[in-house]
């Protein structure tokens, strides 16, 4: 697929098929997420790569479910968090595959010898972002989630993740449903939110 079109193509897919993803296809994103920039030429990153589904499922059982009351959407942003905010659990069951991608990171995020901030951080982030349009190219539907409030602590002990690594996201991939809800997209342009040379 080329490249502008991978672009214009990933939406973030949260139903799939009970379908498996071959190894090799898989193999290619993985590939595609460590080729990412990292701060300090590190790339202290570990792929933890669940494609066992009972393993899958506990995974998915430490996962919540946002509440959401919104009957009505009036705007896409609504409408996202109707179609996202039940499906936080079922979106991971329901997937061929979890990406758990753990950065090292020397001190923690609240520790004040942490003179560099988000730099791991943001590093981990651009791995995230290579998996996802890569997953387009191989026509997987992805989408991330982020583990909130004892959900990292609980996946890091399920997963028995050594000490000093910190996870950005949870990356879920499969092949859509075919019926899979999408909420419309908000509408980011060069047109309206590009300033050339001054604000
Ligand atoms: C930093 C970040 C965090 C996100 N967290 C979640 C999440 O926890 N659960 C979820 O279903 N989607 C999550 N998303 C996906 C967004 O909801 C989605 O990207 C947004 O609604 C735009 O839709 P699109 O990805 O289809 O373009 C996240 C996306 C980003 C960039």
């Amino acid at each position: 697929m080329e490249f502008y079109e991978v672009i214009n193509k990933r939406r973030s897919i949260r139903q799939f098929e009970d379908r498996e993803i071959p190894r090799d296809v898989l193999e290619r994103i993985l590939d595609a997420g460590l080729k990412a920039p990292s701060s300090n030429h590190q790339r202290k990153w570990e792929l933890v790569t669940l494609t066992d589904k009972s393993i899958i499922r506990d995974l998915a059982a430490l996962i919540r479910p946002y509440p959401c009351r919104i009957q009505e959407p009036r705007t896409p942003q609504q409408e996202m968090f109707k179609i996202a905010y039940p499906r936080q659990r079922s979106m991971v069951e329901e997937s061929a595959c979890v990406i758990l991608p753990y950065f090292k990171q020397k001190y923690a995020f609240d520790n004040p010898k942490n003179d560099y901030g988000l730099m791991d951080y943001g590093a981990a982030w651009a791995l995230v972002e290579n998996l996802l349009l890569a997953a387009t190219a191989e026509s997987l539907g992805s989408v991330v989630h982020i583990p909130v409030k004892k959900e990292p602590e609980q996946i890091k002990t399920f997963m028995k993740i050594p000490d000093g690594y910190y996870l950005p996201a949870l990356v879920i991939l499969g092949y859509p449903a075919k019926d899979a809800l999408l909420p419309a997209q908000v509408k980011a342009t060069v047109e309206n939110r590009v300033h050339w040379n001054k604000w």
